[in-house]
């Protein structure tokens, strides 16, 4: 049997990172992981617990109630997906909400936060076989992981790429919104202090912007079978 390596997939916001992540896993029958929604499961728990009053994180109360957070992943037979549970309720929907959206990055910046996911995102690949993406899967999470890849595309398509994904799910919102926070997010999780989004030099870059979903799965087949080879 050939062995299954760990692929890190980070980027910016909306440049594809899950649909490729998602797609190469099915074809390698690898487990995906969005590490994104955990983020967005921590965000969603402190909006309900008025833990951002004003936008603001309240950082000495989050530190002390993220041992209360508990998030699993659990496949959904219908969409053939997995959705994230928090303490137990399905919130696959919240976490895409433009609410989340516009908080999450200040979540992700919080040490306590981020020491938290990485622990269990390293639980869930501990045995390889696994296509997580996010922004710090390369540099932080998982350092060796076999192949990295580091996904791009110009903001005006990642914006009309998450607008189109958002109004296909009902979510009221103008692309004009989308294209704004999204430059807010990049900015905020490339210059944060705690694992900031970097390209480590090892890893391979994927423009996306004139590619198809088809394209971009086909190369990272590609590199991936080039990997598992020299192995
Ligand atoms: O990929 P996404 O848009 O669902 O990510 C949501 C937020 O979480 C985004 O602001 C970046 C942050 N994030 C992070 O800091 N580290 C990760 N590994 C994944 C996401």
């Amino acid at each position: 049997m050939q062995k299954k390596i760990t692929i890190a997939i980070d980027g910016y916001s909306s440049c594809g990172k899950s649909t490729l992540a998602k797609a190469l896993a099915k074809e390698l029958e690898y487990i995906f992981i969005d590490s994104g929604a955990m983020y967005r499961g921590v965000t969603v728990y402190c909006l309900r617990n008025n833990l951002l009053p004003d936008g603001i994180p309240a950082v000495a109360e989050i530190e002390t109630i993220l041992g209360k957070i508990d998030l699993n992943f659990k496949f959904n037979p219908e969409t053939k997906q997995a959705d994230l549970y928090l303490n137990g309720e399905n919130i696959e929907k919240l976490i895409r909400l433009p609410e989340v959206a516009s908080n999450v990055s200040k979540i992700a910046a919080l040490k306590n936060v981020r020491h938290k996911l990485v622990l269990e995102q390293r639980k869930m690949g501990n045995n390889g076989g696994i296509v997580m993406d996010g922004r710090d899967i390369g540099s932080v999470v998982f350092p060796a992981a076999e192949l990295k890849l580091f996904i791009t595309a110009l903001p005006e398509i990642r914006a009309q790429r998450r607008y189109k994904e958002l109004i296909e799910k009902q979510v009221e919102t103008s692309y004009d919104e989308v294209l704004e926070n999204l430059r807010e997010r990049d900015y905020l999780d490339s210059t944060r202090t705690e694992s900031p989004l970097i390209q480590t030099p090892d890893a391979i870059v994927i423009d996306t912007s004139d590619l198809t979903t088809e394209e971009q799965l086909n190369i990272a087949l590609n590199y991936t079978l080039e990997k598992v080879q020299k192995l």
